[in-house]
């Protein structure tokens, strides 16, 4: 039996969605960055991010969305936006009970996209 991944240590599917949505509901609480969210469609929103999570942490499901280049191109991210976005990450790991070790692999994985948001 191989040891389980990311994806099945989060809970799956239905806990990474309540994730997605704790996230995508602190950005628009979250005054360094909800001028970006203003017209997004949070349903939408939270289907890629979820997609996005499940598909790069070992889940089954495909990503349908744009990759991260491509869909943060041109909107000038600055670094500070960018740990805006990590802390409500790292707050709504910790509002949803995420182990440690789940955590800070979550954290390094949304680290590592840096060079493909920030002022891209
Ligand atoms: C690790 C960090 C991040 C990840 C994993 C991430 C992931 C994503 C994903 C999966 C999408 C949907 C892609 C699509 O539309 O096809 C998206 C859209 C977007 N992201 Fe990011 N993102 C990150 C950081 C940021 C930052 C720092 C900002 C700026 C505050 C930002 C602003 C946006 C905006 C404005 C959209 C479009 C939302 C909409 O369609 O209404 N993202 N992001």
């Amino acid at each position: 039996m191989n040891a389980p991944n990311l994806y099945e240590r989060l809970g799956g599917e239905a806990r990474i969605r309540e994730l997605a949505g704790t996230i995508f509901d602190k950005h628009k609480n979250n005054t360094t960055i909800h001028n970006r969210y203003v017209d997004s469609d949070r349903d939408n929103v939270i289907r890629l991010v979820t997609e996005f999570i499940c598909n790069g942490t070992g889940g089954p499901q495909a990503y349908s969305g744009r990759d991260m280049l491509t869909t943060h191109r041109g909107m000038n991210i600055s670094e500070q936006e960018f740990v805006a976005v990590l802390d409500d990450i790292v707050e709504a790991l910790d509002e949803h009970g995420v182990g440690q070790r789940e955590k800070e692999e979550l954290l390094m994985i949304s680290w590592s996209l840096k060079p493909e948001i920030v002022r891209v």
